[in-house]
C-alpha cells in the first residue's frame, strides 16, 4: 500500500511537523501559491487552548503543536498536498481548512478531533469530497479537515453477507469489491462511482434500486464513530443506539465514521437498464403530459412494483424516461414495456439492454468503469443545485406550471450556463424506502416521499465564475411546484445538500420539526462543545 505517493507526503508531512514543532508558538502561515484560487491560509497557530486543568499533562500552545505532539499526519497551506486534498469537488465553493488531517489510524482520528476540541476549531471529515456545498472542506474557512483516504479497506463475512467498509472509500470501488471473489454481493446506493460512502450513507443515499432494497443507510447495520471527546464508539441498533440513529441522518455534526457495517445482498442475476427519448418535449404541453403519463402509470400499471427504479431527465435540448428494472429482459419487455409506452406516442425511442449487475451499475455511472483512484481523485464541477421531496401525486396544474417555466426560462442563461432536472421515483407503489419507517431506520425524515427532484445549474466553463442568473434560475425552477401546490408541504434532500439555506431553514426542510428537535438535543449531549460543525449542522 505505501505509494511512492504515500512516501511523498510522509516525508512532506515529516518536515511540516518539524517546521510546526521549530515556530513553536508562531503562527504558522505561508502564501498561497501564485495561481492559486484559495483565499490566504488560516493560521493554524493563531488558536489559543482556553484553560489548562491537569497540571500533570503537558499542554501545547498551538493546534500545531497539538497535533505534532500526538504525531497526527496534517498538511499545511502552501504545500502541494494541502492545495489537492483540499480541493473541492464543486469548484464554485472553495475554503482554505486551517489544517489538513490525514489519519493513517483510529487513533490519529482520535487525536486529531481532541486537538481540535481544545483549541475550538471546527472538524469536518472528508470521504469522498462530493459535498455540493463543500462541507468536507468545512464549508467554511479555517476548519479541521480529517481526509479518509487510508480507511479504504473493505472485508465482507460471506456466512453474513455483513461488509465492514472504511469510511473513505467510494461507491464504485465498492461495488467492485463485494462483488468480486465470486462473493456477487450488491447494496443499494448511488449511481456517480466517485461519491463517497462517507457522507452518501449517512444522509440517505439514493439510487434506481432503492425502491427494492431500501436506501443506502438502510444497510448500515452499525458504525465506528469517533466522538468530540477524542474516544471511540461503536454503535448499532443494539449499542449506543442513540448514536446509530443520529449518525444516519445527521453524521456531519456528531463524529467521524471510521467504519461502517453493512448488510450485503445478493446481487441480482439480470438488470435491465433502460431509456426512453421523448421527441418533441420542447413544447411544454407536451413534456407534461409525458410526466403525466409517467406518473400514472407508476400508480397504475399492475407490474409496477419495488423492482422498478425510474426518473425523468430534462435539460434545455430534450427530455427523456431512464431506469433499471431488476429483473430479465423478457419480463421488462412483458410486463413494464407496454404500458410505459402506451401513453409516450409512436415516436417515443425505447432501448433496453438486459446487464449483470456490475454492467447496469457501469452504464448508470457513465464514465465505463466503476473504479476510480483511491488518491489523487481529480474531477470537479461548477455547480449550483437545490433539490425537492414531493411527497404528493403533481396535479396537472403543477406540471403545467412546471414545464412551462422549464421550457420558456431559460434563454437568458445561454451559454455558459447549463441545467438540468431530475424527478426520480422514490415512493410509490411498494417502495421499500416508505416500507421502513421509525427511529430503527435512522433520522431520514422523508421516507413518504413520491419524487425527488434536483434542479442542477453549471457553468459550461467549469473555471468560470458561476454566473448569478444561473443561481437565479435554479432557485425559480425549483420554487415552481411549491408554489403551484401551496397546501403540500415539500422537503429537501440533505445529499444535494443546499448552501444557500440558513441552518434553521436547511433544518426544516432536511429534517422537519420533530427530528430537528431531537437531534438539536442529541447534539448538546454528545457534542456540548460543538466540536463538528458547518454552516449547517446541529448547534448544541
Ligand atoms: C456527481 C454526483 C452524483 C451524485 N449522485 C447521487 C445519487 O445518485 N444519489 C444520491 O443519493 N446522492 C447522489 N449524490 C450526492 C451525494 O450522495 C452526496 O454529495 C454525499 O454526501 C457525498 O458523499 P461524500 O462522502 O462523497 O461527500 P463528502 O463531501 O466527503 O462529505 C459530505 C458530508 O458528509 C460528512 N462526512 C463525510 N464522511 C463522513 C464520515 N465518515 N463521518 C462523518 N461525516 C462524514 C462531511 O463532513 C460532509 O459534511 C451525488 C453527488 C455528486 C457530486
Ligand atoms: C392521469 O390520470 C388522471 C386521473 O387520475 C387523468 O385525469 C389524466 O388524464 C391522466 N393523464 C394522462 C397523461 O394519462
Ligand atoms: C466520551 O463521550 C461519550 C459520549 O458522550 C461518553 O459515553 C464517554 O464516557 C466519554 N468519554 C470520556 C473519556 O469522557
Amino acid at each position: 500500500m505505501a505509494t511512492t505517493k504515500t512516501d511523498a507526503r510522509r516525508r512532506k508531512r515529516a518536515l511540516a511537523i518539524a517546521a510546526l514543532a521549530s515556530l513553536a508558538s508562531v503562527a504558522v502561515s505561508s502564501p498561497a501559491p501564485a495561481g492559486s484560487s484559495h483565499p490566504q491560509p488560516a493560521r493554524v497557530a493563531g488558536a489559543k487552548r482556553a484553560t489548562s486543568s491537569d497540571p500533570c499533562v503537558p499542554r501545547e500552545d498551538t493546534l500545531g503543536d497539538c497535533l505534532s505532539a500526538a504525531d497526527v499526519p496534517i498538511y499545511l497551506a502552501g504545500s502541494s498536498d494541502f492545495d489537492s486534498l483540499s480541493e473541492t469537488y464543486n469548484v464554485r465553493l472553495p475554503y482554505t481548512p486551517a489544517v489538513v488531517v490525514v489519519p493513517e489510524t483510529v487513533a490519529h482520528v482520535e487525536d486529531a478531533v481532541s486537538c481540535a476540541a481544545q483549541f475550538s476549531v471546527p472538524v469536518q471529515a472528508k470521504s469522498g469530497g462530493h459535498s455540493y456545498a463543500s462541507y468536507s472542506t468545512g464549508g467554511q474557512d479555517g476548519s479541521m479537515m480529517i481526509v479518509l483516504e487510508n480507511f479504504q479497506d473493505v472485508d465482507l463475512d460471506p456466512s453474513t453477507g455483513v461488509v465492514e467498509v472504511g469510511g473513505g472509500l467510494r461507491l464504485g470501488n465498492l461495488a467492485l469489491r463485494i462483488h468480486g471473489d465470486g462473493n456477487a454481493r450488491a447494496l443499494s446506493h448511488g449511481t456517480c462511482p466517485g461519491v463517497g460512502v462517507g457522507g452518501h450513507f449517512t444522509h440517505g443515499g439514493f439510487g434506481f434500486s432503492s425502491r427494492a432494497w431500501g436506501l443506502a443507510m438502510d444497510a448500515v447495520v452499525g458504525l465506528d464513530v469517533v466522538l468530540a471527546n477524542g474516544t471511540s464508539a461503536h454503535c448499532s441498533s443494539s449499542e449506543n443506539s442513540q448514536l446509530f440513529w443520529g449518525m444516519r441522518g445527521a453524521a456531519e455534526s456528531f463524529g467521524v465514521a471510521t467504519r461502517f457495517y453493512m448488510q450485503t445482498r445478493e446481487a441480482p442475476p439480470a438488470v435491465v437498464n433502460f431509456g426512453i427519448g421523448l421527441p418533441g418535449a420542447s413544447d411544454p404541453g407536451a413534456a407534461a403530459s409525458y410526466f403525466a403519463h409517467l406518473q400514472n402509470f407508476t400508480r397504475d400499471a399492475p407490474a409496477v412494483d419495488r423492482n422498478l427504479g425510474v426518473q425523468m431527465y430534462m435539460d434545455r435540448h430534450g427530455m427523456s424516461i431512464g431506469g433499471t428494472y431488476l429483473g430479465s429482459l423478457s419480463e421488462f419487455d412483458a410486463e413494464i414495456r407496454p404500458p410505459l409506452v402506451a401513453g409516450l406516442g409512436a415516436d417515443a425511442d425505447v432501448s433496453a439492454t438486459e446487464n449483470s449487475w456490475l454492467d447496469s451499475l457501469a452504464a448508470l455511472g457513465g464514465a465505463g468503469s466503476l473504479g476510480t483512484p483511491e488518491r489523487g481523485y481529480d474531477q470537479h464541477d461548477n455547480f449550483y443545485a437545490k433539490s425537492l421531496t414531493i411527497p404528493a401525486l403533481v396535479p396537472d396544474s403543477g406540471l403545467a406550471a412546471y414545464f412551462a417555466f422549464a421550457r420558456g426560462s431559460d434563454e437568458g442563461l445561454s451559454p455558459p450556463v447549463e441545467w438540468f432536472s431530475i424527478i426520480s421515483l422514490h415512493g410509490g407503489r411498494d417502495s421499500q424506502i416508505a416500507a421502513r419507517s421509525g427511529d430503527e431506520w435512522g433520522a431520514y425524515a422523508h421516507r413518504d416521499a413520491v419524487w425527488v427532484a434536483q434542479h442542477y445549474g453549471y457553468a459550461a466553463d467549469a473555471s468560470a465564475p458561476f454566473p448569478p442568473s444561473g443561481i437565479a434560475f435554479i432557485d425559480e425552477l425549483n420554487a415552481v411546484l411549491p408554489d403551484a401546490m401551496p397546501e403540500t408541504q415539500f422537503g429537501g434532500y440533505i445529499n444535494y445538500v443546499d448552501p444557500t439555506l440558513g441552518r434553521d431553514e436547511a433544518h426544516d426542510l432536511y429534517y422537519g420539526d420533530d427530528l430537528t428537535e431531537r437531534l438539536r438535543a442529541y447534539k448538546a449531549v454528545i457534542d456540548p462543545d460543538n466540536v463538528f460543525a458547518n454552516p449547517q449542522t446541529f448547534e448544541p
